[in-house]
């Protein structure tokens, strides 16, 4: 009984905690990814991200594959006007977690931070 008790106890605090932590609001993205991107990128995007730089700065290899041009048009957060938020706007979605851990990140002082061309998330 005793344990029981203790057990409930527990479990409401566990309940009040979880929903007292604020959680950062992830946008969805705008198209499907391959199988396992979301866990690999949620431990590694930067490792990622620096060796794709690496490999294109000093050896010309230009592809698609963790490209950042790629990340922020599959992740396009349309605004009120319904054209993609840069990453000025908090909603940004580089912006979600880095906002939330306090992370700061200076890509976007040389690199768009919008899907190339800008389209129009609506038509999609
Ligand atoms: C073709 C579309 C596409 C591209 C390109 C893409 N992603 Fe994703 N990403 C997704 C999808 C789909 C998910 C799963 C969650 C969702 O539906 O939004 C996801 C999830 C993630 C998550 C985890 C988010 C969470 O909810 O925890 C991170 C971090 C992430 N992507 C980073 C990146 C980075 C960095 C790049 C570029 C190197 C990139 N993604 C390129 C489609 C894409
Ligand atoms: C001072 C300007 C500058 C800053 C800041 C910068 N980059 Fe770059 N980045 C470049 C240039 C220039 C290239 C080479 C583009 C080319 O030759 O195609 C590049 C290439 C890349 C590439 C390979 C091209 C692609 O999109 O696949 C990636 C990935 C990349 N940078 C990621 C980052 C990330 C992540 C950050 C922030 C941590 C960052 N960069 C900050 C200038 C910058
Ligand atoms: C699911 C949450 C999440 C999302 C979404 C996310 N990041 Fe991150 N990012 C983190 C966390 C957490 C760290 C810090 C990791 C650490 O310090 O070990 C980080 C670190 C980084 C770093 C390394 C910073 C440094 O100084 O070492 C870069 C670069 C980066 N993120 C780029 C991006 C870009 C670009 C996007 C959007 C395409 C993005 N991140 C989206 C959670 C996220």
């Amino acid at each position: 009984m005793i344990v029981l008790a203790a057990a409930a106890v527990f479990l409401t605090f566990q309940t009040f905690a979880a929903s007292r932590t604020p959680l950062p609001f992830i946008p969805k993205a705008v198209q499907k990814a391959e199988e396992g991107h979301a866990k690999v990128m949620r431990r590694n995007h930067m490792n990622l991200m620096f060796h794709k730089r690496d490999q294109t700065v000093r050896k010309g290899i230009r592809t698609d594959l963790n490209s950042l041009k790629g990340c922020v048009a599959c992740h396009a957060v349309p605004g009120p006007d319904k054209q993609p938020v840069s990453f000025e706007s908090p909603q940004h979605f580089c912006r979600a977690c880095h906002d939330y851990a306090a992370v700061r990140i200076d890509c976007f002082s040389c690199h768009t931070s919008k899907p190339p061309g800008g389209e129009d998330l609506a038509v999609k």
